[in-house]
């Protein structure tokens, strides 16, 4: 599913996408896609196969992008009503990217061979190479999809510097199941939006911790806390639109996982320490966002604690939780700096002084600050990046965009 940790960012904004639709079923969701993409602030404009036209008409995506449809009429690849009668040249100069979605078997081959017998496959053959990317989200049944040709052309079309956004599995439109149908349009927005976000990250490793944790008194009640986990998974989908490989240790939220992200799903405060020094082993950059329970019930009752009608209050007994951030700052890995580590601190006041502080005690080389109260469940933040060399606020903003300036601030270690 599509990030639900943000709201509409106008992510797109500036940017121009010729969205091409083949032919297949998924065509009717390629009407949500150009939606989405408006929505995010592209300019849109649509060009169809004539196949295309045989599941959605031209008119309701002309609607959606407010603009006109490039369709079978243009077919020839020749449009007088241009200047210079060449919407091939005109269409792949200006764009962005070039996304065909949904891109069907057959168009996939001929885009493979070069072929330009339509204006779809014309204006991709003719699109200057080093400056209009190419992407593809395939669409078709799943014996087409897993058949060796379209496996080789898919490999060859990546080789040629195509990006292939791969394909999601379930019902099909013919009855089958299993992979081949197209993302779904947030998906594809989600994709989309990475793509154009800069690789800072390529070849690192990044592991997050994100949410609150819940410490068990009975089967049925336990302590936790605010964390709605909303920075962590959007720490998480910057790090993975950066290029990172990302692993993300989420306490209890109901947030869903941002795509490409590795998500380890902990409850209890020992959990997400076992879980997290055991991938802070391969980790290049970790980044403790969680909120993490300082204490637990020194022993968790198996059945249910009854009032016996007495008034009398249960006795509960507290022991500390392991500091996973201090644990993993600790490392050899960290100490060595093949592990860069970031802190959090969720403060009520004197966020400066406390957030310093806190720098120095937990050994990590930089320190985030917030004000907890006022961001805990919201979509936006504030930050105060602290490390030895000073200090840099990040002015309120939403926690995606806050997430891709902190991923940015930092050194990139070297070595692993
Ligand atoms: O000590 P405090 O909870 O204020 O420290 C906050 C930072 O330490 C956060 O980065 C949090 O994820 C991390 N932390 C941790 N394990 C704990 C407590 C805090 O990793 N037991």
């Amino acid at each position: 599913m599509a990030s639900d940790t943000l709201l509409p960012m106008n992510d797109l904004a500036g940017k121009h996408i010729v969205l091409g639709l083949s032919g297949g079923i998924a065509c009717y969701k390629a009407a949500e896609l150009c939606r989405a993409l408006v929505k995010e602030g592209a300019s849109v404009q649509v060009v169809m196969t004539e196949a295309a036209e045989q599941f959605i008409t031209p008119v309701t995506l002309q609607a959606l992008s407010n603009r006109t449809v490039y369709g079978s009429h243009n077919a020839s690849g020749f449009d007088a009503r241009e200047s210079n009668g060449m919407p091939h040249i005109n269409l792949s100069r200006e764009a962005d990217a070039i996304l065909i979605a949904p891109a069907s078997a057959d168009f996939m081959a001929k885009l493979l061979h070069g072929r330009a017998d339509d204006l779809l496959s014309l204006l991709c053959l003719a699109r200057p190479l080093d400056k209009v990317p190419l992407l593809i989200a395939p669409a078709m049944n799943r014996e087409m999809w897993a058949h060796p040709a379209t496996q080789r052309n898919m490999t060859q079309l990546q080789a040629d510097g195509t990006t292939i956004f791969g394909v999601g599995s379930g019902d099909q439109a013919c009855g089958e199941t299993g992979d081949g149908r197209m993302l779904e349009p947030l998906e594809l927005l989600d994709d989309v939006i990475a793509f154009f976000q800069p690789k800072r990250l390529a070849g690192q490793h990044v592991l997050v911790t994100a949410g609150p944790t819940f410490e068990a008194i009975d089967p049925v009640r336990g302590i936790t806390n605010l964390s709605s986990g909303k920075m962590g998974f959007a720490i998480a989908r910057a790090a993975r639109e950066a290029g990172a490989q990302v692993t993300l240790v989420a306490g209890p939220v109901h947030l869903s996982t941002p795509r490409g992200v590795a998500r380890i799903n902990v409850s209890s405060a020992q959990d997400m320490f076992a879980a997290t020094v055991a991938h802070a082993q391969h980790a290049t950059i970790f980044i403790a966002t969680a909120a993490v329970a300082d204490w637990r019930p020194a022993s968790a009752s198996s059945h249910k604690i009854k009032k016996d009608g007495s008034g009398a209050t249960p006795q509960l007994a507290f022991v500390e939780n392991p500091d996973i951030l201090a644990a993993v700052a600790k490392s050899d890995r960290a100490q060595s700096g093949k592990l860069f580590c970031v802190g959090f601190a969720a403060e009520s006041q004197n966020l400066l002084e406390n957030s310093q502080a806190k720098r120095l005690k937990k050994n990590v080389p930089l320190l985030v600050g917030n004000i907890g109260p006022a961001t805990f469940g919201q979509d936006d933040n504030a930050l105060l990046l602290v490390t030895a060399h000073g200090v840099t606020e990040l002015a309120r903003d939403s926690k995606l965009r806050l997430a891709r300036k902190l991923i940015a601030s930092f050194p990139i270690p070297t070595g692993t």
